[in-house]
């Protein structure tokens, strides 16, 4: 019997206790042991919960039960997730966790004591809610250099992306919308100013090179700048507007962003639409390999957090695979990257646009008095110095081919 315990009773981590206690049998089948949830920390009683016998409010009575070893971490934030989670580590007990914000910020740190105490910091449910992603690429794919990964790491803003598409609704609509449906924050900040995607390609950095990336040096750019028009050009495009966290790894620099883009129907995360996310993570053996599913959501993350728990049951005092050193990822400033640009001028620039570009594609959506235009290939230090010499512009869009 492996006794386990819950960090939190909100909406992931009733998630946990639900997805353990309703394949209990089945996790006993496949793990050869039984796994009970002993305790539930939470400040809050919870009265005519089946599990209320189970609730604790100080987290030293688990820290101090030595049949306690492995928890899901599910408070989510900073503080006290952090100071529990390395005294839980210190006393030889396995974490898991759906937390990027203590992930991103101190992963390195708490997968290294995990290590020196013969137990495990897991956190597959931080990046691409209930994706298997994470340890996919530490397992099946530990034999690839992996150079590229492109995601739509975000439910929310694909979500806002995907409806002002169909819908032709502008941002600040689409938005109030998804307020009232539950699928925005009442203060939708990280979501929509790229910040959650950003912790998460950190994440992802950090993974696949084995250094601890840090958010503080990923270029991050939201949503609420994208119009109804940016989606006019696109459709006429025949592309989709997606915001995208980007991990590039060329001629040995490194780079780290998220930024919106347009992609067209070659892309395979084209057709990721609504709540879902998708990553394309890329290898030099294996090549392009695609990930898709749930991004959020209670059952979807808390089905990734009770996966990390059996993995920890079977690991025992085996230290997994995973996480990274507290070596510096030196990222390099995202805009010596190439890329073609979407841009949009007014009327009276349209004939300088080809002189100072280069070949371009115009593209005339029907909206009076402009044009849009996709660029060729570029780094963006060029782009906006080109951009200077015309002397402004309505928009533009990264493109992602
Ligand atoms: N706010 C996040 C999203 C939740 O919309 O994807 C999952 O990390």
């Amino acid at each position: 019997m492996v006794k386990a315990a819950v960090f939190g009773y909100g909406t992931v981590g009733s998630g946990i206790v639900e997805v353990i206690m309703t394949n209990r049998q089945l996790i006993t089948d496949r793990t050869g042991e039984d796994v009970d949830i002993k305790y539930i920390l939470d400040l809050r009683d919870f009265p005519g919960d089946p599990y209320e016998t189970k609730i604790v409010h100080d987290v030293e009575t688990i820290l101090n039960d030595p049949e306690i070893t492995v928890i899901a971490e599910a408070m989510g934030g900073i503080e006290p997730a952090y100071t529990f989670t390395k005294r839980a580590l210190s006393a030889g007990k396995s974490v898991c966790t759906s937390n990027k914000e203590l992930v991103e910020k101190h992963g390195a740190e708490l997968c290294t004591l995990a290590k020196e105490n013969s137990c495990n910091y897991l956190f597959e449910a931080s990046v691409g809610g209930g994706i298997p992603l994470l340890r996919t690429i530490v397992t099946s794919l530990t034999a690839d250099h992996i150079d590229a990964v492109t995601g739509i790491l975000n439910g929310t803003t694909n979500y806002i992306l995907t409806k002002m598409a169909r819908e032709g609704s502008e941002f600040d609509t689409v938005l109030k919308e998804a307020q009232e449906k539950g699928y925005a924050e009442r203060n939708p900040e990280a979501d929509v100013e790229g910040h959650d995607a950003g912790r998460k390609i950190t994440i992802l950095a950090s993974l696949v090179t084995g250094k601890n990336a840090d958010y503080e040096d990923v270029y991050t750019e939201g949503i609420t700048g994208i119009t109804t028009a940016d989606f006019a050009y696109a459709k006429a495009m025949g592309r989709v507007i997606r915001l995208l966290g980007i991990y590039r790894e060329l001629d040995g620099k490194y780079f780290a962003y998220v930024a919106p883009a347009m992609i067209d129907d070659q892309n395979p995360l084209y057709s990721v639409s609504d709540v879902f996310n998708g990553v394309l993570v890329h290898g030099n053996m294996v090549g392009d390999t695609m990930f898709y599913g749930a991004g959020a959501g209670k059952l979807p993350t808390a089905s990734a957090v009770a996966g990390d728990v059996v993995d920890c049951v079977r690991a025992g005092k085996k230290t997994l695979p995973g996480g990274w050193s507290m070596e510096k990822l030196p990222l390099t400033d995202h805009k010596a990257l190439e890329k073609s640009f979407f841009i949009r001028v007014t009327d009276d620039k349209v004939s300088e646009v080809e002189k100072i570009f280069g070949q371009c594609r115009q593209v005339d959506a029907g909206i009076a008095g402009e044009k849009g235009f996709l660029t060729g290939r570029m780094d963006e230090n060029t782009f906006e110095e080109k951009a200077g010499q015309l002397g402004g512009y309505i928009s533009r869009i990264r493109v992602e081919d």
